[in-house]
């Protein structure tokens, strides 16, 4: 974090250079061990912002040394192709992370495609076994964006506990695993959404506000408390004075002399989202092993179908 103006400035590229090196250290010991993980990163059509993503989430796991398998399909691929692929890499014991870039193409059901993927293996935390795990706080794989700025919550406020926390937005990406892993830490949890009434009286209220609308400086000075903690998850591009530019969802200059600490656009919590499926790929790879360890070998299971 710096010192910014007398506010502080939560730095995700900083912090999410840290959570890299730690991963980093993790597969340099998987690897003595003669482990390399491993992550399939799974892109249907051409979606311009997408295979940004893609890219660079296959680069930055190969920076890290966890094997990246990309697997781009056509925008006509169907539901059938893709769910076969979805078994193979199942089934696949060098794959330990499968994550399927979302929007997939309007022909293909998403919720049928998220569901087939192992929930050991789902490094999103999008399987409803991982989420329904989540909300009963039980030690699952969670989503990626929302993991990210929990690291940053607890860095830059350290307790969360008993702080109010106002979650604008309730995607399944961001907004509801974000105060469910809230509600975890002990904060009293607000969500408000596009039909929420006074929006800005809601906002006021929180501690810590979290940004997840999708609308280009939805949140201006009027919305915060002085002396709040500003979480932007926002990433929209605009054009402005005849130049195109990534705003959040937060009016940054206007927040900036009230917040007591706020993330920039870019370089907030945009980082932090491949550092945590970095993270979580190691996870899954720590849970496939338990899973191995708890199932009773082959030779010496009893076997239940003749005895
Ligand atoms: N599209 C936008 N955000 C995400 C994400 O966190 N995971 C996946 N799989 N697709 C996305």
């Amino acid at each position: 974090m710096n010192v910014h103006q007398n506010i502080k400035l939560i730095d995700g590229k900083a912090t999410s250079a840290r959570v890299l090196a730690e991963v980093r250290e993790q597969v340099l010991a998987l690897r003595e061990a003669g482990i390399q993980p491993g992550l399939a990163v799974v892109l249907v059509g051409s979606d311009a912002a997408s295979q940004v993503y893609v890219r660079n989430k296959v680069l930055r796991a190969e920076e890290v040394g966890i094997r990246s398998l990309e697997h781009r399909l056509g925008a006509d691929t169907d539901e059938q192709t893709l769910l076969a692929l979805v078994q193979r890499l199942n089934a696949d014991p060098s794959v330990n992370g499968i994550l399927v870039q979302l929007p997939l193409p309007p022909h293909i059901d998403e919720h049928r495609v998220l569901q087939a993927v192992s929930p050991l293996k789902d490094v999103d935390g999008f399987h409803s076994a991982n989420v329904g795990g989540l909300a009963q706080g039980r030690d699952v794989l969670t989503p990626c964006t929302p993991s990210g700025c929990m690291r940053l919550l607890r860095d830059a406020c350290g307790d969360l506990r008993g702080k109010h926390a106002v979650v604008v937005g309730r995607s399944n990406i961001v907004g509801k695993p974000m105060a469910a892993l809230l509600l975890q830490a002990d904060c009293t949890v607000t969500v408000v959404h596009s039909r929420s009434r006074d929006l800005p009286a809601l906002c006021r209220q929180a501690d810590i506000l979290v940004a997840a609308a999708g609308k280009p400086r939805l949140i201006g000075a009027d919305w915060l408390k002085p002396g709040a903690v500003v979480i932007d998850v926002g990433i929209n591009r605009i054009e402005e004075d005849g130049r195109s530019r990534l705003v959040g969802d937060v009016d940054f200059a206007a927040a900036l002399p009230l917040a007591a600490a706020i993330t920039p656009v870019p370089g907030g919590v945009g980082p932090m989202t491949i550092a945590y499926l970095m993270k979580n790929t190691l996870l899954a790879l720590d849970l496939q092993q338990q899973a191995a360890l708890a199932r009773p070998s082959q030779e010496h299971a009893p076997c239940l179908s003749l005895c």
